[in-house]
C-alpha cells in the first residue's frame, strides 16, 4: 500500500484510508465491524476517519482497535453532540475532545476536525482558541477543518489548520480545482472524502431522496464511460491521484469492497486519455457545481 506524507504535519498516511461512517451503523453487527476494522489495518490502511456523528463508529474503533493504536492515524470530528452544552462553543469542543478520547480509548487524537460548520462559525476566535489549547495540551496532534466551498477556502488560507477533509471525486471537483493547489502549496494534509462519489452506478433509476442522489444526477449529466475499468476502480483512481490529495477515505462496511478498493489503487493514476475525457465532461457540465458537504 502506497504511503504519503500528510502535508507538513509529520504524519504519514496510506493512499487508501477507511471512511468509518458505515461501520457505525446499527445494522452492521459488532462482529462484522470488528472484522472490517482489523482487515483494514492488515491490508496496510493507516488512516481511519470517524466522527462524533457516525453512530457507533468511534465506540467500535476504540473497543476493537485500541490494542493496535500505534498502527494507524486516527481522524475524528466534532463541535457538537455534548449533552447539556450548546453546540459550537469552546466548552463543547473541550468536553467533546475529552469524550472522544475516552470513547476512542486513546491518549491522543491525531487529526481533529471541526465538522462542516459554516464560515462564520469557522472564523470564531474562541473556537479556534479551544482547538489550539487541545493541541497545546497534547490531546490533538493536528487541528483540521472538514467542509466545502467558501468555508474550505478560508480554512486553507487562514493558516490555522494543519489539514482539511473535503469531497473529491469525478462528480465533485470544486475543491480539487479551486482549493487543493493552495492547500498543497501551504503544506496542508488533505483527506479526500466521498472518493467513490457514493457509488452512483449501483442505481439504475434515480435514487430519489437518497444520499447518493446528487452525485447520481451529476454522473448522468457527465455521461462518462470508464471503458474496460470497473466503475469503483475508475472512481478511486481518479480521486486518489488528484494533485494535493494525501489519502482517500472510501467508506464501506464490507470486507469484500475494502479489499477491492485496496487492489484498485495499486494500479496508480488513470490513463491520460481517460483523464482528458473527465476534464472535457467537467468543462461541459460541471462549472456551476459546488462541493457537497
Ligand atoms: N466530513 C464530512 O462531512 C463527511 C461527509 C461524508 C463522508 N465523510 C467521510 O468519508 C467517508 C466516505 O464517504 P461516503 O461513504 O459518503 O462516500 P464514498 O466513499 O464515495 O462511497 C461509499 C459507498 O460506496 C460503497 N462502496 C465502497 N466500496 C465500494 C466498491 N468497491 N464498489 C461498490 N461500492 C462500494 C459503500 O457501500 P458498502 O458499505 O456496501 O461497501 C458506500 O455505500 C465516510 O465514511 C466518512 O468517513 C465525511
Amino acid at each position: 500500500m502506497e504511503r504519503r506524507t500528510f502535508g507538513t504535519t509529520g504524519l504519514t498516511v496510506s493512499v487508501l484510508g477507511l471512511g468509518a461512517g458505515q461501520v457505525g451503523a446499527d445494522d452492521v453487527s459488532d462482529a462484522d465491524a470488528e472484522r472490517l476494522l482489523h482487515r483494514a489495518l492488515d491490508l496496510g490502511v493507516t488512516l481511519i476517519d470517524t466522527a462524533r456523528g457516525y453512530g457507533r463508529s468511534e465506540e467500535r474503533i476504540g473497543r476493537f482497535l485500541s490494542g493496535r493504536r500505534d498502527e494507524f492515524v486516527l481522524s475524528t470530528k466534532g463541535g457538537y453532540g455534548v449533552d447539556g452544552v450548546p453546540d459550537w462553543t469552546p466548552e463543547c469542543l473541550r468536553l467533546g475532545i475529552e469524550r472522544a478520547l475516552r470513547t476512542l480509548r486513546t491518549d491522543v487524537i491525531d487529526v481533529f476536525h471541526l465538522h462542516s460548520c459554516p464560515l462564520d462559525t469557522l472564523q470564531r476566535d474562541d473556537l479556534l482558541g479551544a482547538l489550539d489549547a487541545a493541541r497545546d495540551a497534547g490531546q490533538v496532534r493536528v487541528v483540521a477543518y472538514s467542509g466545502e466551498n467558501d468555508a474550505l477556502a478560508w480554512a486553507v488560507q487562514s493558516g490555522r489548520f494543519g489539514s482539511v477533509e473535503t469531497s473529491v471525486n469525478f462528480a465533485d471537483q470544486w475543491s480539487a480545482r479551486h482549493v487543493l493547489p493552495d492547500a498543497a502549496a501551504r503544506g496542508l494534509g488533505v483527506i479526500a472524502k466521498r472518493p467513490l462519489a457514493n457509488a452512483p452506478w449501483r442505481h439504475a433509476e434515480r435514487p430519489v431522496g437518497q444520499y447518493v442522489e446528487t452525485y447520481w444526477v451529476r454522473a448522468q449529466a457527465l455521461g462518462l464511460d470508464p471503458r474496460a475499468l470497473p466503475w469503483d476502480e475508475f472512481a478511486l483512481r481518479f480521486s486518489a491521484f488528484q494533485p494535493g490529495v494525501s489519502s482517500v477515505i472510501a467508506g464501506t462496511a464490507r470486507v469484500e469492497n475494502l479489499e477491492r478498493n485496496a487492489r484498485a489503487l495499486a494500479a496508480g493514476p488513470l490513463p491520460a486519455d481517460l483523464l482528458a475525457e473527465v476534464d472535457a465532461a467537467w468543462a461541459r457540465e460541471g462549472q456551476g457545481w459546488g462541493g457537497e458537504v
